[in-house]
């Protein structure tokens, strides 16, 4: 007897503990980080992302050649993978209380890619190489969304 209710009043304290994390959103008293400092960086990710989606964009356009098809889906594909991070990056930044930075003014200033045309169409090797930087790493950083505990 004494087992049940000792039962009743876990599930009590859970949901009172349950209703309390709720009040306390997104930033709790265990948040370890620095809330600003944390919204910084995330502010820098976005304005990568920005860059990386353009970039892709432009070649998924601009992409000639035999295989250019392919080409042209592929940097469509990386375009929409970027632009589902650069909504997780700001949807975390606005539960965080801070505001994503969408501004384009200063977006190259503030991205850790370059935003890579090429002189004639669009140049593969280079869209490839910047790829493989920021870009590239960006995107095997977001296989998941961003957490930040
Ligand atoms: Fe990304």
């Amino acid at each position: 007897m004494s087992t049940s209710g000792t039962f009743l009043t876990d599930i009590k304290e859970i949901r009172r503990r349950a209703r309390q994390h709720l009040s306390e959103g997104a930033v709790t008293q265990n948040y370890e980080g620095k809330v600003e400092e944390t919204i910084a960086l995330l502010n820098h990710a976005v304005a990568t992302e920005i860059v990386c989606i353009l970039r892709y964009k432009f070649h998924a356009v601009c992409a000639t050649g035999l295989a250019s098809e392919a080409v042209k889906a592929e940097f469509a594909q990386h375009a929409k993978e970027e632009e589902q991070h650069l909504d997780w990056l700001a949807e975390r930044i606005n539960q965080l209380g801070g505001k994503p930075n969408l501004n384009p003014d200063g977006v190259i200033s503030r991205a850790a890619s370059e935003y890579v045309e090429g002189e004639k169409g669009c140049d593969h090797a280079r869209a490839t190489r910047a790829d493989s930087g920021a870009g590239g790493r960006a995107r095997e950083r977001h296989a998941r969304p961003p957490r930040h505990s």
